[in-house]
This record gives structure tokens, sequence and C-alpha cells, in this order.
């Protein structure tokens, strides 16, 4: 069953995400069931996400979700954790890599605040691995005011990863551009409709040979 069939079909835990949020999550994720893999959740709620990517990644996958709400910590079940606590709070995000190790996947569905979000990436995605995967999801807010959005903001996640293609072509640019993290451990960046997925990789050379007669 695929991830669309199984939330159509629903019947436990409540899960809240936009329909179309399903053929990306099977885009980029698919490659990942049934292997031994971390994914963090940001963003507990009433626990069905949590509950449907266990089902998804199969019983190989470490599932933890972590919520500044208490109520949540009663969603954990086998192979599902939860923990309570700020997702800007980057000393609770060490915590968390502590007791689970580095996330293979982090899909922020926290608070949706732009500061919040920026500081959440900040601090995982560099420490990702090498094909590690960072869904940020429910972007809309990063043009709405009361999330920290607009806009002309430049600190809109929305904002900051328009900049990340740049970082990402920094090799092209003649100079312009200093090379920087994103160009060196970054293999694409996908936008979507209030979607942004950052997947990360290294080009070992870059090369454009012709090849043939
Ligand atoms: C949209 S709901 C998550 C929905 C859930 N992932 C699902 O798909 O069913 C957002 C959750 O983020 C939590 N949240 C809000 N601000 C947060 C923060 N600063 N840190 C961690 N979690 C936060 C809320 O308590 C709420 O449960």
């Amino acid at each position: 069953m695929n991830l669309w069939q199984s939330f159509q079909t629903n019947s436990k835990k409540v899960i809240h995400k936009w329909a179309h949020y399903f053929p990306i999550y099977e885009r980029h994720l698919a490659e990942y069931r049934n292997k031994t893999i971390t994914i963090l959740e940001i963003g507990v709620s009433k626990g069905g996400s949590l509950q449907m990517w266990s089902d998804f990644f199969g019983p190989l996958a470490t599932v933890v979700g972590i919520d500044i709400d208490p109520l949540c910590k009663a969603h954990e079940a086998d192979g599902i954790h939860v923990r309570i606590g700020n997702q800007a709070d980057t000393n609770f995000l060490d915590q968390i890599i502590k007791e689970f190790g580095v996330p293979d996947i982090v899909i922020d569905d926290g608070s949706h605040k732009m500061l919040d979000i920026v500081s959440s990436f900040e601090h995982l995605y560099p420490k990702l691995p090498k094909n590690g995967i960072y869904i940020v999801e429910d972007l809309h807010t990063a043009y709405w005011e009361e999330f920290g959005g607009g806009i002309s903001n430049p600190s809109t996640f929305i904002n900051v990863a328009k900049n990340f293609i740049d970082s990402l072509n920094a090799d092209h640019s003649r100079g312009e551009i200093q090379p920087d993290f994103i160009t060196r451990h970054t293999f694409s960046i996908s936008f979507y409709d209030s979607v942004v997925v950052m997947q990360r990789g290294s080009i070992p050379y870059k090369k454009a040979p012709k090849i043939g007669i």
C-alpha cells in the first residue's frame, strides 16, 4: 500500500497533512523503506503521522517525534518515540541526537514559525548523514506575518532556501558567490507548493565530458 492509500484508509490516530504532500513523500522517501533508518518529525499533534511513518518505513525504522506539548508523549508505541521540547532549543535537539543518533530524515511540521524553522534547519541540516533528507512543510506560512513571514522578508525559510539555489551553483558563478556548506553538501533542492525538500549529497568532481565518436 502506498502512503496516499494508507492515509486515505487511516482509521487510527488523526493525521493532518495536505493531500498534495503524498506524491512528494513518495518521490523523496520511498527508497528508505525497509531500511534501518531514523526519522525525526518535528510536530506530533495527535500522533497519526508518527504511526503513518512507522507503517511506511517498516519495522527497521526508528521514528522519533518531538513536540512542545507534553500530552504528545502519549503517542509512543513500539518503534515510535516522543520527546517533549522546543524545536528552536538546540540543546534539546542535541539531546535527541545523543539518544537516537543523527536522523536520516527530518520532517519539520512543527510551529511553522520562520525563526523556529530556520533555527532547527541550521542546527540539524549540517549534521545529517551524507544522503540525508530535510523536508520543511506548510511553508505557506512564509507569506504570513503572524508566522514571521512576508514576501520580502529575507529571513523566511522560502527566501533563505531561494538563496541556497545560488550556493548550489556557486562553482559556476565566476567567483561572485563563495562556495559554502550548501555548495559542498547538497545534491538537490526541490520546491513544491508549501514544501521545500533539501537532499544532502556531494559532487566529488565536476566535469562535463563529451563521450562518443
Ligand atoms: C501541524 S501539528 C503536527 C501534525 C502532525 N505532524 C501530523 O501530521 O498529524 C504541529 C505540532 O507542532 C507542535 N509545536 C508547535 N510549536 C512547537 C515548537 N516550537 N517546538 C516543537 N513543537 C511545536 C504543536 O504542539 C503541534 O502538535
